[in-house]
């Protein structure tokens, strides 16, 4: 295992851990709550691994009290989580639900009194089932209610919160929900999903610009999930392939909120499937960002004909079946940095999926660490050679809905007994809590 320097971290560098909404809340219809597309997928035969869902999930409505201990107790500085727009706004347009907002009134405020900065998401895929009764992502009215969503909670948390993201990974709501289609909404049309990419860009951009015209001061940007891509020859079919997914994957991503650009190279593989942009659209998408967010699990190795395929490469893998690769942290900064005029950077999501054993009550989940403290050392090794990291976020804070995994993969640093929802530190969180607790008496 690696060991990290004591000098590699500034000293206000923001130590975190993250979760969402959907994947920890429960309470799918309390207090108002409006039903969302992953309630709505979950309901679909075959959909989720262990047919699953997300109604019950951590309990964390409940329990958010204990859950804030919890987190204050590993000595983070932040804690990175979502607001459910069906829980604050039932129909995704028109009028607020109250109960909801008092819901993460409480939440900021518990947060505030542990000393914990709240880093807020705007959306982690749970949009409300009423708006993609008429089209959803892929109709351009839903960025104007994306906007008005936005306002409202930043007229009302915007003073408290340390950050603002308007969505996480918008390459996964408009890939694996509308091309691929194992990802809420489910549906399977290139055309739909580059569409949707420019709709979450354009409602991203209008939405900084309209919670600044508030006066909002919280930083705000995007978190994008990204991969370094290698081929997995150097035959040329292999070449473009991975050339390809570059970029579909990170340049589409990248160069649309960075430089107000689609690259040539993806329109041109579009052809008739390139998005309809309106004027002024790029230039609304632009909008400075006071930090890009990067969730980073994997590198990407493809081959002509599997653009999404990662191989094993003789690598440890996750039980995501996902390939282990620290180094590739620190290539997708360095790249990043090279080509990009980039904004502070945060690592809002990095962790892995074990199968975790509970012995005498204790989780040795010595993979998990390792996992962790290895990508710790690869993010250092790249602030070291120049990129500005601001923050490192661990997923996840606790066991939860995997998505489509349901509850079969355990991404949790705490581990979480659904039929009882107590809680246990595994070792990688009592790992990260004296890490952290060894950061600060350094005094770096
Ligand atoms: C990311 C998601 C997060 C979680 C992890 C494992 O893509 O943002 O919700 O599912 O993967």
């Amino acid at each position: 295992m690696t060991t990290i320097s004591s000098s590699a971290f500034p000293k206000d560098f923001v130590w975190g851990v993250a979760t969402s909404a959907f994947q920890i809340e429960g309470a799918a219809d309390a207090d108002g709550k409006g039903p969302s597309i992953w309630d709505d997928f979950c309901r679909i035969p075959g959909a989720i691994q262990d047919a699953s869902d997300g109604r019950v999930a951590c309990d964390h409505y409940q329990r958010w009290e204990a859950d804030l201990d919890l987190i204050a107790g590993l000595g983070v500085a932040a804690y990175r989580f979502s607001v459910s727009w069906p829980r604050v706004q039932p129909l995704g347009s028109g009028a607020f639900n109250e109960a909801g907002f008092a819901f993460y009134e409480r939440l900021v405020d518990g947060m505030l009194a542990r000393g914990l900065k709240p880093y807020l998401t705007l959306n982690h895929w749970d949009l409300p089932s009423n708006l993609q009764a008429q089209g959803g992502w892929q109709n351009r009215d839903t960025v104007q209610h994306f906007v008005a969503y936005a306002s409202e909670v930043a007229r009302r948390l915007g003073d408290r919160v340390a950050s603002i993201c308007t969505h996480n990974e918008p390459w996964v709501v408009a890939v694996l929900g509308h091309e691929v289609g194992n990802f809420a909404p489910g549906i399977k049309s290139r055309a739909a999903a580059i569409q949707v990419a420019h709709h979450l860009f354009l409602s991203h951009g209008m939405a900084l610009t309209a919670m600044r015209a508030q006066g909002c001061k919280a930083d705000m940007g995007i978190v994008l999930n990204l991969s370094p891509i290698d081929a997995a020859s150097d035959s040329e079919a292999d070449r473009a392939a991975a050339r390809r997914a570059d970029g579909g994957g990170l340049r589409w991503y990248v160069e649309a909120l960075l430089k107000g650009e689609y690259p040539a190279d993806v329109l041109a593989d579009l052809g008739a499937d390139a998005p309809k942009v309106m004027p002024g659209d790029m230039e609304k998408i632009k909008v400075p960002m006071d930090f890009l967010g990067i969730n980073y699990y994997m590198r990407s190795v493809v081959s002509a004909g599997q653009p999404w395929d990662v191989k094993t490469s003789g690598h440890e893998i996750t039980d995501m079946g996902w390939e282990v690769y620290p180094q590739g942290l620190a290539d997708l900064l360095l790249r990043l940095h090279r080509d990009y005029s980039l904004p502070p950077i945060y690592i809002t999501e990095n962790g892995a999926a074990f199968p975790d054993q509970v012995v005498d009550g204790q989780v040795h989940d010595a993979r998990r660490q390792a996992y962790i403290e290895n990508h710790i050392a690869a993010l250092a090794d790249a602030m070291r050679q120049g990129v500005r990291v601001d923050g490192y976020f661990v997923w996840s804070l606790l066991d939860n809905f995997e998505w489509s995994s349901g509850y079969a993969k355990r991404f949790g640093i705490v581990r979480v007994d659904y039929d009882t929802q107590q809680r246990t530190l595994k070792d990688s969180a009592l790992w990260y809590r004296d890490f952290l607790a060894a950061q600060k008496k350094r005094g770096v």
